[in-house]
């Protein structure tokens, strides 16, 4: 039997104060919790959304190392800039804090106390890289060497960024520690572990048995970490950044980041209600009656320590709720191509609002329409354009704009009188209370493309009614019948507000002004009486603008431009990881001798007809002149090369290729970025001068 509940406690991930959220960010996770917290919201439920900044863990202290800032620094400008933007982009929290903050460090702090006077941990020494010169302990972060699955040089001590491996520092081959450079060594250290071994039983069950209806793709997780088994983790760690450890003799340790990280959603929630008691109450209620349904949305990569590690902490507290549902969502690709922060292959919340200022709805609806609910999948900017313009502009925003005309242009801007109803409009009306229903049970389910898509299509119905009714054209022969129209189409309008609410916040706000009516609950959705008789609504003003060409290809340039960067500074990086061939084995001096090496000059040089890497050069060997073959067409326009002067290899066999004769080898270089170079003497000599 389904559960009831009394209240819903929202949380949304926090995101990492290092950098600015990106599309990926928004449509994996702030606005699917938009969306449900607006939803319950409209439907007058008792609902809290929590979000804020996660300010610690490795890589914030890496960024700040490298800017030679302190991490407090990068934190509180990342932290600015994400509040800012999500505010600006109409995510709707309640409060949106930060896990810098006193209560969070308390309350972060009493829970681990809490747990470990329950016996809750485990205590181990075990061995750990350390740097000897920088005199710290090192995080897996900061810690590289060679995969040691595809050996690409550079994984760090948790993953390979290539192969996507988890890997443990002790994995590395050749292992360094980023802060000196030098090889870390081996030393003893004692940390605190949560035994998840413990707690498996319970979990199996409260998750795999209690907990089916969860998304196929958190269940899969889930039960593929179950069947592998669980082992203690590490809550503590070396490192002067974060929370430090509440216990005596622990200087320079501190709360793990994903330890502390979670439980600021509670501390969030702790500082809200104490602001605003009135209006929230007291914070416990939230987290601790078994009557408070907990809702994580997060994003794929964040499932483990949702549905696992954060349960099990607060079992082992034992006054805290569990949560009831953790609608994780896959990954979004940006242009076909995974985003990536480090390679700036993003497009940022911060830089949207400015690049397209007005229109949050236009990204929320794109964003939800191509929500990464069960799949991983694309963001283009021809698609947002093209949903832009095909379906906000030329259905919602079209038909919208043609009941307000209307009703203007016959209507004196009021609402006009009903007649007696046709069955075509009887259908219409029906089609209000289905899609209530619809969309309902879609977003109860977490299914938030599906109920975009049924709100949609109540717009295009109100599309296909005018077309089918021509008000236009009635309205010579019967202008009566041209009000029944309208009247349902404007409840038509009304219903669209409340329909895409949860969706498009701006849009309803503003759609409500121009109809004149209040903020409607999601409970007059399906009404067909919204719009009295003779009430008056606004001028019709645009809902959606049709956006140009120029404006997505400004886009696309600028990612095109991130593009070659990238490229560029992807071969500079290869280069500076080559590693010189192993010596061959040792010839005698006579050997060498045997080899006929000289100085030649290129006669004439041609590409070999239908190839596309080989030249054929005359050279002026000193004797007369020979042919050479050589793959160089990829790297030399012939005609620079003709009077130029090359070294090769006079004595080696003749071999035949594409019917000609090549007598001898050019000598190359080829550089690790993969480029390639004729080597030549430094100043010219005489032809056939012989090389010593
Ligand atoms: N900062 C983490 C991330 O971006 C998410 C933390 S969620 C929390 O992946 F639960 F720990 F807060
Ligand atoms: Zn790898």
């Amino acid at each position: 039997m389904a559960k009831t509940f009394k209240r819903t406690t929202v949380t949304s991930a926090l995101p990492y104060a290092n950098g600015p959220v990106h599309i990926g960010h928004l449509a994996g996770v702030y606005i699917p919790a938009d969306i449900y917290v607006r939803y319950l919201r409209a439907k007058g439920e008792e609902v809290i959304f929590i979000g804020g900044s996660d300010e610690h863990g490795v890589p914030i202290t890496i960024r700040a190392r490298k800017e030679g800032v302190s991490p407090q620094d990068v934190v509180d400008r990342y932290h600015t800039i994400i509040k800012d933007g999500f505010k600006h982009f109409g995510i709707s929290f309640d409060i949106y804090s930060r896990t810098t903050s006193p209560t969070h460090y308390e309350m972060a702090s009493n829970i681990f106390k809490s747990i470990y006077e329950k016996g809750g941990f485990i205590e181990k020494t075990s061995e750990q890289y350390y740097d000897e010169e920088a005199h710290q302990f090192l995080a897996d972060r900061y810690i590289t060497g060679e995969c040691p699955h595809c050996h690409e040089q550079g994984a760090y001590g948790d993953q390979c960024e290539k192969c996507g491996t988890a890997l443990s520092p002790t994995e590395l081959i050749n292992p360094k520690s980023t802060i000196s450079n030098t090889t870390p060594v081996m030393k003893e250290t004692k940390h605190w572990y949560l035994p998840l071994d413990r707690h498996e039983e319970w979990l199996r069950k409260w998750i795999l048995e209690d907990h089916k209806e969860w998304r196929p793709n958190v269940y899969g997780q889930c039960k593929s970490w179950l069947d592998m088994h669980l082992l203690p983790r590490a809550v503590s760690r070396d490192l002067d950044w974060g929370i430090p450890l509440p216990l005596p003799n622990t200087e320079g340790k501190v709360l793990y980041v994903w330890f502390d990280a979670p439980i600021g959603y509670i501390s969030n929630t702790k500082e809200l209600c104490e602001k605003e008691p009135e209006k929230y109450g007291n914070w416990e209620k939230w987290w601790k009656d078994p009557e408070t349904r907990l809702i994580h949305f997060i994003g794929k990569d964040n499932i483990v320590f949702h549905c696992i590690v954060f349960p099990a902490m607060l079992k082992a507290e034992g006054s805290y709720i569990l949560p009831d549902n953790v609608p994780a969502n896959e990954f979004l690709n940006l242009e076909g191509d995974k985003i990536s922060t480090s390679r700036n292959w993003a497009v940022w919340m911060h830089e949207y609002l400015e690049d397209f200022p007005g229109k949050q709805d236009v990204l929320r609806y794109v964003l939800t329409a191509n929500a990464p609910e069960t799949k991983d999948n694309d963001f283009s900017w021809r698609d947002f354009q093209s949903r832009n313009n095909n379906e906000l502009v030329a259905i919602y925003g079209n038909f919208v704009n043609r009941t307000l005309v209307l009703t203007w242009k016959y209507f004196d801007g009021k609402v006009p009188t009903r007649g007696t109803l046709t069955d075509t409009d009887k259908e219409l009306l029906g089609e209000f209370e289905e899609t209530k229903a619809k969309i309902g049970t879609l977003l109860e389910a977490f299914r938030f493309r599906d109920a975009q898509k049924e709100a949609m299509n109540l717009a295009r119905l109100g599309n296909k009614y005018l077309a089918d009714t021509e008000p236009w054209k009635t309205i010579k022969t019967d202008p009566d019948r041209v009000g029944t129209i309208l009247n349902l189409s404007l409840q038509l309008t009304a219903n669209l507000s409340i329909a895409f609410g949860p969706f498009l916040p701006f849009s309803t706000e503003k759609l409500q002004r121009m109809l004149g009516i209040e903020q409607l609950g999601w409970s007059h959705l399906g009404e067909t009486e919204l719009m009295a008789e003779g009430h008056s609504i606004e001028r019709a003003e645009l809902l959606f603008e049709k956006i140009e060409d120029d404006a997505i290809e400004a886009q696309l340039k600028r990612l095109e431009d991130i593009r070659k960067a990238n490229e560029e500074a992807k071969s500079k990086e290869e280069a500076s990881h080559y590693k010189a061939a192993p010596q061959k084995e040792e010839v005698p001096f006579d050997v060498f001798e045997k080899l006929d090496l000289r100085v030649g000059t290129v006669l004439t040089c041609e590409r070999v007809p239908k190839t596309d890497k080989l030249l054929r050069f005359t050279i002026d060997d000193g004797l007369g002149s020979r042919t050479i073959i050589s793959g160089l067409a990829q790297y030399y326009d012939p005609e620079s090369l003709v009077g130029t002067q090359v070294v090769f290899v006079a004595n080696l066999e003749p071999r035949t290729m594409r019917g000609i004769e090549s007598r001898g080898m050019l000598l190359t270089t080829q550089d690790a970025d993969g480029s390639v170079r004729l080597l030549r003497p430094e100043v010219a000599v005489t032809a056939g001068i012989k090389i010593s």
